[in-house]
């Protein structure tokens, strides 16, 4: 496993850095002084955990922070590296453990319910009521932030798990098509690979291996499938011929990666279709807002379409924040950060660097590239469209997901291992795990 670099610092070393640092306080103080206004100094601050790491994503937090101290709002940022949050979670649970959590955090999907019922979040009723979020929000985005009538959570922006992006270069010298079924898939494969390049990007790091298999499963199933799978969880769906076609697909679109497929940073392998070192890439649409940061224009150097078999479908993956109960002393502070970030001028600009589509159900379109205007047009039409990611945490606890993921993996990485072996250990697995509790997205379990 690649180590991911720890840039975090807790609360209280913030002191230390500045005093580390005298020069930027006397850079505030003076023109503070000057002008008597004195408003860097009584700037509200708020410090949000967060593990946005990659080029766009930190440009989308530079926009957050700028936008923030526009309105006199400080963003303290506590970065914690980790594709998908794996790192930041860790971290987050053990800062509460020892008294010393952030005043905002970056949790998304189940894992707010679950951390609203322990009673650790501030809720946000009044921001929501005077933004009239109820009715401005997606009903879906509504629903995942309230738990036991209480609004908890802010949220950002919504991204598309199932997105292909090819690198349009290579493609119209090979005067290929984007594929609309695995059997043009397969077709475009034989025809990089004798033209010698790689086909498909792919980590084979836990959480992105996942990310891919959910989209596998949604194409050679259904919604409804899905939902027996990863919300339900049920032992029978494990052993069903369904299931027994996506771990092949999965088997087979290994033959397109690199041999062996290699523990990658996501941005790296976005890197890698930027640059021409494969020809495409399967992944959440926060590919989009790096390829963007990489200086490729959306369908210029590089375009975007459904995985095959998914194009009616939107596998979403909600980014919200969350403001933690702390003394009450940070509230106005933590309400501001959470109105800003619901308004209609930061979503639709965050969303355009960040790669995904507002959480606002009448976003301005022209603003949007084609694939996110394709994004937007699935969500917001019929809600059975709209199907929670497993791996990004909307659809199960987080200790089935793990679990449920590392079985996923261990039958990616394991060629030896029969799809019917991968099927019995998943079905042995899941009966021991809990159910989902109605109250958050897995409410879907009843659908
Ligand atoms: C988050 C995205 C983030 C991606 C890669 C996902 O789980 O929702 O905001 O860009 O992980 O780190």
């Amino acid at each position: 496993m690649q180590t991911e670099q720890q840039d975090f610092w807790p609360a209280e070393e913030d002191t230390h850095r500045q005093q580390r640092k005298p020069h930027r306080w006397r850079a505030l103080l003076i023109p503070c002084l000057l002008t008597l206004g004195c408003s860097a100094v009584q700037a509200q601050s708020v410090q949000v955990l967060h593990w946005w790491k990659s080029l766009s994503e930190q440009q989308a937090v530079n926009l957050l922070t700028t936008k923030l101290a526009q309105d006199n709002l400080q963003w303290r940022d506590g970065l914690v590296p980790s594709g998908s949050g794996v790192g930041a979670s860790i971290v987050l649970k053990s800062r509460i453990l020892a008294g010393n959590a952030p005043e905002a955090a970056q949790l998304n999907g189940v894992l707010v319910s679950e951390w609203a019922e322990l009673g650790l979040l501030l809720d946000i009723d009044n921001v929501a009521q005077t933004g009239k979020w109820e009715k401005s929000l997606f009903p879906k985005v509504w629903n995942l932030i309230q738990v036991k009538n209480h609004v908890v959570a802010a949220p950002l922006g919504i991204h598309r798990i199932n997105t292909l992006f090819y690198n349009k270069k290579i493609f119209s010298k090979l005067d290929l098509k984007p594929p609309a079924s695995w059997e043009e898939f397969d077709q475009v494969v034989r025809k990089l690979q004798q033209a010698g390049i790689t086909p498909l990007a792919q980590s084979s790091e836990v959480w992105q291996v996942a990310t891919l298999f959910e989209t596998v499963l949604l194409s050679v199933s259904s919604p409804g499938f899905y939902h027996d799978v990863f919300v339900r969880k049920q032992p029978s769906a494990m052993m069903d011929a369904r299931f027994a076609q996506a771990l092949k697909r999965l088997r087979i679109l290994k033959k397109a990666m690199p041999n062996p497929v290699a523990d990658k940073l996501w941005m790296d392998l976005s890197r890698q279709l930027a640059e021409g070192q494969a020809a495409m890439l399967i992944m959440g649409d926060w590919a989009k807002g790096e390829l963007n940061a990489l200086g490729l224009p959306t369908d210029t150097g590089f375009s975007c379409v459904a995985v095959p078999g998914t194009a009616a479908y939107h596998i979403y993956d909600v980014d919200t924040l969350v403001m933690l109960a702390r003394d009450g002393s940070k509230r106005s502070a933590q309400e501001k950060l959470a109105q800003w970030v619901v308004s209609p001028a930061l979503q639709q600009e965050y969303n355009q660097v960040k790669g995904s589509i507002p959480v606002l159900k009448n976003p301005d379109l022209t603003k949007m590239d084609s694939c996110a205007r394709n994004a937007w047009k699935v969500f917001s039409g019929d809600a059975a469209a709209q199907v929670p990611s497993f791996a990004h945490r909307m659809a199960t606890d987080e200790i089935s997901r793990d679990a449920m993921m590392n079985e996923i993996h261990r039958f990616f990485m394991d060629d030896q291992m029969s799809v019917e072996e991968a099927q019995k250990r998943m079905a042995t697995m899941v009966r021991a795990l809990p159910k989902n509790k109605a109250g958050n997205d897995a409410q879907d379990i009843n659908r």
